[in-house]
């Protein structure tokens, strides 16, 4: 297939349109989107306060107009540039878990853009935990909206080069490397002293609690993350979950790729093994399913993580992959 060895390439060579700091800071401040790195995944950002920005996010994600994207900030200090309301529990929340894998969504101020809260009356903040990226918000000034660069529904980039295979290498890309911690960031809700999870991450929901203190509640009026379709983080090629390894071996065969988590008889056809612990495992994981992907498999198999607290954020996304 002419498409897959096209990936391959992107893959193997990184033919993105790589961009210096200097110059990501002059197109993003020129209304143009620039890929960058964080410590989540490689998000696709654009000056936040500039809609006709915005929308080429919109439009070369192919994402719908009412999925709100995040505003990367360079302090706490700037949160209520965006946010209406900015309780004594948000600041709890942003002082323990920023720089960080952490998003805020917060009453949104009457100025911000529709564009970038897609229509919700809130706007979802984070302060990314990736020194260039740091950089390069203090040294443009701009608050930077950036959901993950890649396609509506596809996989999340934790690399340069999986962006140029999800979005074309004309996408500019400032390289900051592969992403230390692998999966989204963990998205809470607040409004006054209540919270709601919206997404899980890596950051251990344990950690929440201990710093909310109270019980998260359900608002009157739910709160929604629009963009948590089933459908989502998937790879082209089906996923099946298998939570026994002697039921995943049993469905391999030659044109199968399986990734194993654990130990136990290993498949026919290819397969991958990610060991060690939850963070290794969510740090590699959009890597390895790239690559996978990249084969051309009729199926990929994976062994889903154990039912623990650490791997939970793991099986939500392997979850809605393979739906
Ligand atoms: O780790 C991350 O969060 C990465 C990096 C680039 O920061 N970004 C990311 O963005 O994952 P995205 O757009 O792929 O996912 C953000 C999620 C979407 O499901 C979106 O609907 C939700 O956050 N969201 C954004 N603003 C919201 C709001 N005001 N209310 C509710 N949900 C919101
Ligand atoms: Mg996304």
């Amino acid at each position: 297939m002419a498409s897959l060895s096209s990936k391959m390439q992107f893959l193997g060579h990184t033919l993105n349109m790589h961009v210096n700091l200097q110059q990501a800071i002059a197109k993003l401040k020129n209304g143009e989107v620039v890929a960058i790195p964080t410590e989540t995944v490689y998000g696709l950002a654009a000056d936040a306060s500039n809609d006709a920005a915005l929308l080429q996010i919109y439009s070369i994600k192919e994402r719908p107009a009412n999925n709100p994207l995040i505003v990367h900030i360079a302090d706490i200090s700037q949160v209520t540039d965006w946010a209406a309301e900015f309780s004594p529990l948000a600041q709890k929340f942003a002082k323990a878990f920023w720089p960080g894998p952490f998003t805020l969504v917060l009453p949104a101020k009457p100025h911000v853009s529709p564009v970038v809260r897609g229509n919700q009356p809130t706007v979802a903040l984070r302060v990314p935990n990736h020194a260039l990226t740091l950089q390069l918000l203090n040294q443009s000034g701009l608050a930077l909206a950036a959901p993950s660069a890649n396609k509506f529904t596809q996989l999340s980039p934790t690399t340069a080069a999986h962006v140029a295979a999800s979005l074309g290498d004309a996408i500019p890309v400032l390289d900051g490397g592969a992403c230390r911690v692998g999966i989204e960031s963990t998205i809470v809700a607040v409004q006054g002293e209540n919270w709601q999870l919206l997404r899980l991450g890596m950051l251990p929901e344990a950690n929440i609690h201990t710093v909310a203190g109270l019980p998260a509640l359900r608002f009157k009026q739910a709160i929604k993350a629009p963009g948590q379709h089933l459908l989502h983080y998937s790879p082209r090629t089906p996923i099946q979950l298998f939570t026994s390894r002697e039921a995943l071996v049993k469905n391999s065969n030659s044109r199968t790729a399986a990734l194993l988590l654990g130990a136990g008889a290993v498949p026919d056809g290819t397969y991958f093994e990610l060991h060690n612990n939850a963070a290794d495992v969510a740090q590699k994981l959009y890597d390895t399913l790239h690559k996978m992907d990249a084969l051309n498999a009729e199926k990929l198999l994976i062994e889903t993580p154990p039912n623990e607290p650490a791997w939970l954020a793991i099986l939500d996304r392997l979850t809605r992959a393979a739906h």
